[in-house]
């Protein structure tokens, strides 16, 4: 069953760029821009990873990211991450990045989006692997500051398919953003949202009803609101859902009460993701793993799970139904 998980092709739809960035490259990229890092080895890097909470993560990930300032550093953690991709059989990845973390610290949107652009386009020719970035704005920050985000992205339209929220959720609902939304949606972006992580459910019919998104990041605690449960079956609204991350910032106690196999059984629109794999303690195919390891997921399940990731992501219909095509040949010729 493991080698089955590892070997079957599979979507990723919710993976902070910046939370791939492994110790040692930090470190690297760290050393060439004459950075100092609060950290004397990767070791020391590796035990700082305890989080409470996401605001507690969320302060040490804001610091690792800070050391990315060329063109090259964008490209080569963009790069180490479709290595990453090629080795699990991800075929699709739908990448965010939050540009306001890196133009706080004097780095130009230019820099970011051309470094991560280009690695993108010879991840495809070298591996064959497909990809849409999304942007992120920092709910922490003002709507100002993510409008005039925006405003700066509208010239890098054919790089960016949608713009979403990450940071701190509790305080910061999506409809402090409903203006940016509306121009980004005027502008022709898809728009999705990170919401019900460590937020209520409230946040979730707020990112559905004000911010018009595709897909809900996280969503987990959407089981609090029979109502809302009922109605993300009924439109079939993709929920990104990442366990080890869930895990690690204690938004469950343990992976053996994860509600995600529940939540695929009632026929809800679930999807694998590793949200930051550097931090959490894996990639996709561990989040895959894991869910069998301790929730005795059964083949049945991982299809429909790894089906869903094709169908909900922003591929043409053509694509979605060619790689649903041949994840079904695969699961077929295992039998
Ligand atoms: N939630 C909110 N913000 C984030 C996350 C997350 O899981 N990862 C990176 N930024
Ligand atoms: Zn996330």
């Amino acid at each position: 069953m493991i080698d089955f998980l590892k070997n079957m092709p599979k979507a990723e739809l919710h993976i902070h760029i910046e939370g791939s960035l492994e110790p040692d490259l930090m470190f690297e990229i760290a050393r060439r821009n004459q950075i100092s890092l609060p950290y004397a080895n990767e070791k020391e890097v590796r035990n700082a990873y305890q989080f409470n909470d996401l605001q507690s993560f969320l302060d040490i990930y804001y610091k690792g990211a800070n050391v990315l300032k060329t063109k090259q550093d964008f490209y080569d953690m963009t790069w180490a991450y479709l290595a990453r991709c090629h080795d699990q059989n991800i075929v699709h990845t739908e990448l965010f990045f939050d540009p306001q973390t890196h133009m706080d610290h004097g780095v130009d949107f230019d820099v970011i989006i051309n470094g991560i652009s280009r690695a993108l386009e010879d991840g495809k020719k070298a591996f064959n692997i497909t990809s849409y970035l999304v942007l992120c704005f920092l709910r922490h920050l003002s709507a100002e500051s993510a409008m005039k985000t925006l405003v700066r992205a509208i010239d890098y339209k054919q790089h960016i398919i949608g713009v979403g929220l990450d940071s701190s959720e509790m305080g910061h609902p999506p409809e402090k953003f409903i203006n940016v939304f509306e121009r980004a949606l005027k502008e022709g972006f898809l728009t999705v949202a990170h919401a019900g992580e460590e937020g209520p459910a409230e946040y979730i019919w707020q990112a559905l009803d004000l911010l018009h998104v595709k897909r809900i990041d996280h969503g987990i605690r959407c089981m609090e609101d029979p109502d809302l449960t009922m109605r993300l079956i009924e439109e079939q609204v993709p929920l990104t859902v990442c366990p080890l991350s869930n895990v690690k910032l204690n938004v469950f106690d343990e992976i053996k009460a994860h509600n995600i196999l529940e939540l695929l059984d009632k026929n809800l629109k679930v999807t694998v993701n590793s949200d930051d794999p550097a931090y959490f303690g894996g990639y996709l195919n561990e989040n895959y793993i894991v869910l069998y390891n301790e929730l005795g997921m059964d083949k049945g399940q991982a299809v429909r799970l790894a089906k869903n990731s094709f169908e909900s992501s922003f591929l043409p219909l053509k694509d979605k139904l060619k790689q649903v095509n041949i994840l079904e040949n695969y699961a077929d010729e295992s039998e």
